[in-house]
């Protein structure tokens, strides 16, 4: 059994401890926001946070994420991640909504720290994640929209 910690709540699983982070999160704690892209670390729609950075859940042994602050989409919250998904409704930024989950939690480690965001900034923290629709205009829009209202 491995102890997690999943959006503040403590999780016990029965698995392996080199299954990916992804697998428990959506086939064993049925956590199906997160999504599987790559598998190998390359397009960030498994992106989900530990301790509050960005990580890939699909290369992230669960053994690793043992008894640290696990946060999925589902679990988004606080001023940032509040101000982001008003932001991605305001603007209307999905298209097959795919990837956006990953790009919500990489804004929102970035939104998190940074209250200013240049485009280079966002550009930046947003690389690794791929959109294959390419809404990469409207991300960077929302960002910026709500990074104002943050400061607002
Ligand atoms: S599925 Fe993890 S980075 Fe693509
Ligand atoms: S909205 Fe379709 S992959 Fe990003």
């Amino acid at each position: 059994m491995l102890s997690l910690i999943v959006n503040g709540k403590p999780r016990e699983v029965d698995v392996a401890p080199d299954t990916p982070l992804l697998w428990v999160l959506r086939d064993t704690l049925g956590l199906t926001g997160t999504k599987f892209g790559c598998g190998e670390a390359l397009c960030g729609a498994c992106t989900v946070h530990l301790n509050g950075a960005p990580v890939r859940a699909c290369k992230t042994p669960v053994s690793v994420a043992a008894g640290q602050k696990i946060t999925t989409i589902e679990g988004a919250s606080g001023k940032a991640a509040q101000a982001l998904l008003q932001a991605w409704v305001e603007l209307d930024v999905p298209q097959c909504g795919y990837c956006q989950p990953g790009q919500i939690m990489s804004a929102t480690a970035l939104l998190t720290h940074n209250h200013r965001p240049s485009d280079a900034d966002i550009d930046a923290a947003l690389d690794g994640n791929l959109c294959r629709c390419a809404t990469y205009q409207r991300i960077r829009a929302a960002v910026h929209h709500a990074a104002a209202k943050m400061r607002a």
